[in-house]
């Protein structure tokens, strides 16, 4: 049972630096990000060395793309008062730890894993058979146990990474688990928790430990969650010496799978960079009216009065994200009886986008005409997870036999 469950609600995620963010970006990752600030304690980052994994040829792109994604996180809505924003490379724990997971993570479980060899099939013109790339997804478990997180947002493509990094955590955790000293640490985090509650504490430890009581398990449970005046750390030593299994040093993550709207591509197969088929976030109005008026319709209708069929043609797609059921039924009625032609139907979805965009394009446009003020959130962003992540270094550090400094 992972115990730590209820308490921290932390999520993590990342996005590699490759390029513009289009709409598929943002429908089917950056809303989501931003829903999840509402309800929990988020970390974002650019995940710059998951880049140099694939891109080690083309250093420019990740320069130049890094705070440009940032500032379009920003402009959608990522709010740096909500979340904490940074950069993987700026935190060098993130390397720190992954070597040091390194140790423990047998090779198989790394050649296993579907991304290893389907990436490879599908990027045949780089060679990606090296030593980062196969390294790749422990890279990312580091990224996700640096910060203990509970919640990792991602698509399904990255579920086994989350599954690697979970059984990363369990071996950590096995081999390494018990902190130093974790009995005498537990003591002195129950006088901090007041008289009357430490007693109630004690009780309740006894009553389980000693007689297998199991409501007492929740009722200690509980108290701990009601206590306001100790930290995260001691709140997790106290559930460990409840229950007898320790601390978790590693919480296991779990994913929080994005019910993708598969946002379409202008050709209709999800809207990707390798397909050619996206619309970018900076798009001017005009590229993209282009763009909408030259996607393929139903072929059926080859002049006005051919009537068609909605599920034949991309553009029904986009309906299903932009329009509303009214307009959706009457794209229906008049593509099925030809009352409506195809320049006006894909006119709704040329104006939906442009006014979608327009606010998030004005934001850009603040945001990069001041872009000291885009670095201080980043670095501000990269102080806070580097504390965050001091702290879990040097408690793995430790358990790990490193202790001279
Ligand atoms: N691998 C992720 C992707 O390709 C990016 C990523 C790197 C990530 N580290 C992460 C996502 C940690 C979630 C958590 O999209
Ligand atoms: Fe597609 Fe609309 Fe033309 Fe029908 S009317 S074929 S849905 S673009």
């Amino acid at each position: 049972m992972n115990i730590t469950l209820g308490q921290n609600n932390r999520v993590l995620s990342g996005m590699r630096p490759t390029g513009l963010l289009h709409l598929g970006h943002y429908h089917g990752v950056l809303k989501n990000w931003i829903e999840l600030q509402h309800s929990y304690e988020c970390f974002y980052f650019v995940a710059d060395w998951h880049a140099l994994t694939t891109h080690y040829e083309n250093p420019a792109i990740i320069g130049e793309s890094s705070r440009n994604m940032v500032v379009d996180w920003l402009a959608t809505g990522v709010n740096p008062g909500n979340s904490t924003i940074f950069v993987q490379s700026r935190v060098p724990e993130h390397a720190e730890l992954h070597t040091l997971l390194s140790m423990i993570t047998p090779l198989g479980w790394l050649e296993r894993v579907p991304s290893f060899k389907d990436q490879q099939e599908k990027l045949k013109d780089k060679d990606l058979a090296t030593y980062g790339f196969l390294g790749y997804p422990l890279l990312q478990s580091a990224d996700i146990l640096m910060y203990k997180a509970a919640f990792v947002p991602v698509g399904e493509d990255q579920v086994a990474h989350i599954e690697l990094t979970r059984e990363v955590a369990r071996r950590f955790n096995h081999l390494y688990g018990k902190e130093v000293d974790f009995e005498q640490k537990a003591e002195t985090a129950i006088t901090k928790m007041g008289k009357k509650n430490a007693k109630l504490y004690k009780e309740t430890r006894k009553r389980y430990q000693e007689q297998g009581d199991i409501e007492a398990l929740s009722v200690g449970r509980a108290l701990l969650e009601s206590q306001q005046n100790i930290s995260l750390t001691d709140r997790e030593r106290l559930l460990g010496f409840l229950d007898g299994g320790g601390r978790i040093l590693l919480p296991e993550p779990q994913s929080l799978l994005t019910v993708s709207s598969k946002m379409p591509g202008i050709d209709g197969q999800k809207m990707s960079k390798s397909y050619g088929n996206t619309i970018s976030l900076r798009e001017e109005p005009d590229a993209v009216a282009k763009k909408i008026k030259t996607m393929p319709t139903d072929p059926a209708r080859v002049r006005r009065n051919d009537p068609g069929d909605p599920e034949k043609c991309p553009v029904w797609k986009l309906h299903q994200v932009y329009s509303s059921e009214d307009i959706k039924s009457q794209v229906v009625e008049g593509c099925k009886t030809a009352s409506i032609g195809c320049i006006d139907c894909k006119q709704y979805i040329v104006d939906a986008i442009i006014e979608e965009l327009k606010p998030i394009q004005r934001r850009v446009k603040d945001y990069l005409s001041d872009l000291s003020g885009v670095d201080s959130i980043i670095n501000e962003g990269c102080e806070a997870a580097r504390d965050v992540a001091q702290d879990t270094i040097e408690e793995v550090r430790k358990v790990m036999g490193l202790t001279t400094r």
